[in-house]
């Protein structure tokens, strides 16, 4: 994150695992994520400044901090989607640097940036994200029809995705991104544009 900025991570299991020492940041089967003096640079640009946290299994982290502060970055190297430029990170006891294509198939990503097909329905986007994690056929039912009622959008599941408002683009984009129950799950910005009461229930 860039010198400068603020950034903050919370853990939201218990007020006192707020401050963590470096000695926690060791993988092991407790630790689901695991990061040490991760950087990116883009170019001389700095937009993430070595960072260093874990996550234990079954707990909810977030990173807190202003537009530009690198939680975006952050969040792609760990899913394998962009190549650290130093620094180390396990997800899942998988190396982020040498394993990123287990590590996309093991986790839920849902991105700031839209990752939704406008030009189909909400049930054919469901059907693409099924058909990408390898779903089998009955899985694949049983599946979008969890995804359909979590997020409300039975009714709607043969509208096209681009009539659909912001927070239910969101509640669909967050079901596409867990349709195949991975034990981890990376959210950015998840709820932006959802109203207050669908925000609750996120
Ligand atoms: N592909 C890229 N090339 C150059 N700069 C980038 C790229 N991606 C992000 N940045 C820059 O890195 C910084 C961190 O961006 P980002 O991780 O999206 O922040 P956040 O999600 O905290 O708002 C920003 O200044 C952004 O402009
Ligand atoms: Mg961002």
């Amino acid at each position: 994150m860039p010198c400068g900025g603020h950034v903050m991570v919370a853990r939201f299991l218990s007020a006192n695992d707020f401050l963590f020492s470096k000695s926690a940041m060791v993988d092991t089967p407790e630790n689901a994520v695991v990061v040490c003096d991760l950087e990116k640079r883009f170019g001389a640009f700095v937009a993430v400044n070595r960072v260093s946290f874990s996550v234990r299994r079954g707990e909810i982290f977030g990173f807190l901090g202003p537009n530009g502060a690198g939680k975006s970055t952050t969040i792609r190297m760990l899913c394998g989607i962009l190549r650290p430029t130093s620094g180390s990170g396990m997800v899942g006891g998988l190396d982020i640097r040498t394993q990123s294509e287990e590590i996309k198939a093991r986790i839920g990503y849902m991105s700031q940036k839209f990752s939704l097909y406008q030009d189909l329905t909400v049930e054919e986007n469901i059907d693409f994200y099924s058909g990408i994690y390898r779903l089998s056929g009955e899985e694949r039912r049983k599946r979008k029809e969890w995804v359909l009622g979590m997020a409300g959008l039975s009714e709607h599941r043969k509208r096209l995705t681009s009539v659909l408002s912001g927070g239910w683009k969101q509640r669909l984009a967050l079901g596409c991104a867990i349709v195949h129950q991975p034990p981890i799950v990376f959210l950015d910005e998840p709820t932006s544009g959802v109203d207050p009461l669908s925000r609750r229930r996120f």
